[in-house]
């Protein structure tokens, strides 16, 4: 089994069916059991930014986004012949579901997290062999790239290495870190085997081929 997490950046910033459908394919066309975790992308921060400006607290807030996921998760199911018209809520659901389907598509679960802890908290659930997550940058750098263009991509790193980045990467203002700081503990605590890459059609299917691309974190 493996759990894979779409960030929203990568697949839903605006939403486009013949877009979703290529993703879709890759995971029709892929052999073995794949879980989906999917993110929220612009929509998810524009029903965030508005339900904040009304006075909905972060938590609140998290429910919106959460909800603009399932959304997310709906569309790309619908791409994908072998997966399920159903958004499991939670891990069990999920779990169930792949019982059957080969692919199963979902989006968040709970506050206080992205999707990415979702999908890393998902790979822990299920024992998946191999957590994949396709962002919008070439994998770990040792700063943001976005705001140090100097800054060093790794090609491998161990799970306390990543805690570690994204740690520092949190305190520093301006920067975003790759992946949440709870996916970073979660794959830590279960020594996931990890692939953190930017998530375009061929990274996914090299990915999913067993091909390295962006930063191995084992
Ligand atoms: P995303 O995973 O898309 O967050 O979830 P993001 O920070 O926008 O991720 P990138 O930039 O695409 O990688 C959207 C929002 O939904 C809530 C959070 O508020 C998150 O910011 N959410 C999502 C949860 O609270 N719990 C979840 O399990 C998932």
């Amino acid at each position: 089994m493996i759990v894979v997490s779409i960030g929203g950046s990568v697949l839903f910033s605006d939403i486009k069916a013949e877009r979703i459908a290529e993703y879709g394919k890759v995971f029709d066309e892929h052999s073995g059991k794949v879980a989906v975790v999917v993110g929220g992308g612009k929509l998810a921060r524009k029903y965030i930014d508005a339900l904040r400006s009304l006075g909905g607290n972060e938590a609140l807030c998290d429910y919106m986004g959460i909800e603009i996921t399932r959304i997310n998760a709906l569309l790309l199911a619908q791409s994908i012949k072998k997966a399920p018209k159903v958004i499991p809520r939670d891990f069990r659901e999920a779990e169930i579901l792949l019982k059957n389907y080969d692919v199963v598509v979902m989006g968040g679960t709970f506050p206080g997290h992205t999707t990415d802890a979702t999908a890393a908290l998902l790979a822990e659930y299920v024992n998946a062999e191999k957590l994949m997550i396709a962002t919008n940058v070439e994998g770990v750098y040792s700063e943001d790239p976005r705001v140090n263009p100097e800054a060093k991509l790794f090609e491998k790193l161990s799970p306390e290495e990543l805690v570690e980045i994204v740690y520092k990467s949190r305190i520093s203002a301006g920067s975003k870190s790759v992946v949440d700081l709870l996916a970073a503990k979660v794959i830590e605590r279960s020594k996931i085997p990890t692939l953190i890459f930017n998530g375009t059609v061929e990274n996914l299917k090299k990915a999913l081929r067993g091909e390295k691309v962006g930063t191995e974190i084992i």
